[in-house]
């Protein structure tokens, strides 16, 4: 592995663009390669198994185009095959979630309280957040729910508005979010409506955006080991397994900017 090898990150679909937006932002000197598998999506409500199936087939490609790092942008495939593709990647690349990042966040800033989390069906039923919020012996409760109709609503392009008001709503005035002190957004697609979810808690709840602090960890990981790029860096690149005009259209929502998608079916 060396510096100047591309970072590869992979969603279900254009949702991990949150991710790839804030790496981009925090480090400059990197190529992105970003696969997003728009021909699969929503993960959410897969098996586990299909999880796998997509997620080592994705990471085969982003080997063979020499990233030295893996990030799984999407909580879904995180929680569903994160050790899988960590056992497949080997030697050849590291490999980061998304996941990961925010346990430890949790352990610094929120021990001994009440936190909340939200996310598909297929990470809040896996469990995995409370096994590693458990593992920390911080004695933080986490109270979760899953909220299936935020990532169709976010993109539909439905934030701001009442349709969005009355989901978000519906779903943060459910019991188990009752005097949290913070709110884990566990789906990558959330950070757009951070700002409805801080109004909604009247700015009490400390909402917290996963791309950031998976972004400033994987900035630590890569220089501690002498892997930050420090020569000029190539273009980036954005593959999608199954391309329409509304993929294209929704990058600039999730990425601040329109980004060109390049078609790359993972079976052919
Ligand atoms: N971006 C995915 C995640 O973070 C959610 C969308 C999907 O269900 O594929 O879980």
């Amino acid at each position: 592995m060396n510096a100047n090898q591309p970072i590869g990150i992979f969603d279900s679909g254009i949702g991990g663009l949150t991710v790839a937006k804030a790496v981009r932002e925090l480090l400059p000197g990197e190529q992105l390669i970003y696969f997003g598998d728009t021909a699969h999506l929503p993960y959410g409500d897969k098996s586990t198994a299909a999880i796998q199936a997509y997620s080592v087939k994705i990471a085969d490609v982003l080997l063979k185009a020499g990233c030295k790092l893996i990030l799984i942008a999407c909580n879904s495939a995180s929680a569903a095959a994160f050790e899988l593709v960590k056992e497949y990647a080997a030697s050849r690349a590291h490999v980061f979630n998304v996941i990961d990042p925010v346990v430890e966040y949790l352990g610094v800033q929120h021990a001994g309280q009440r936190v909340g989390l939200i996310g598909t069906k297929q990470t809040i039923n896996s469990g995995v957040y409370f096994k590693k919020v458990e593992a920390l012996q911080a004695a933080i409760t986490l109270h979760s729910l899953a909220t299936p109709l935020l990532a169709p609503m976010i993109e539909e392009g439905f934030q701001r508005d009442e349709v969005s008001d009355t989901i978000i709503q519906s779903y943060l005035g459910h019991e188990a979010f009752k005097d949290i002190q913070a709110l884990v957004l566990g789906c990558t697609h959330y950070p757009l409506i951070k700002k409805q979810i801080d109004a909604y808690f009247e700015f009490q709840v400390d909402v917290i955006d996963s791309s950031e602090i998976v972004a400033r960890a994987m900035k630590h990981f890569l220089e501690i080991r002498g892997l930050l790029n420090d020569l000029p860096k190539g273009d980036d690149r954005f593959l999608v397994s199954d391309f329409t005009a509304s993929f294209q259209h929704a990058t600039a929502l999730f990425f601040g900017k329109s980004v060109k998608l390049e078609r790359y079916p993972l079976w052919e």
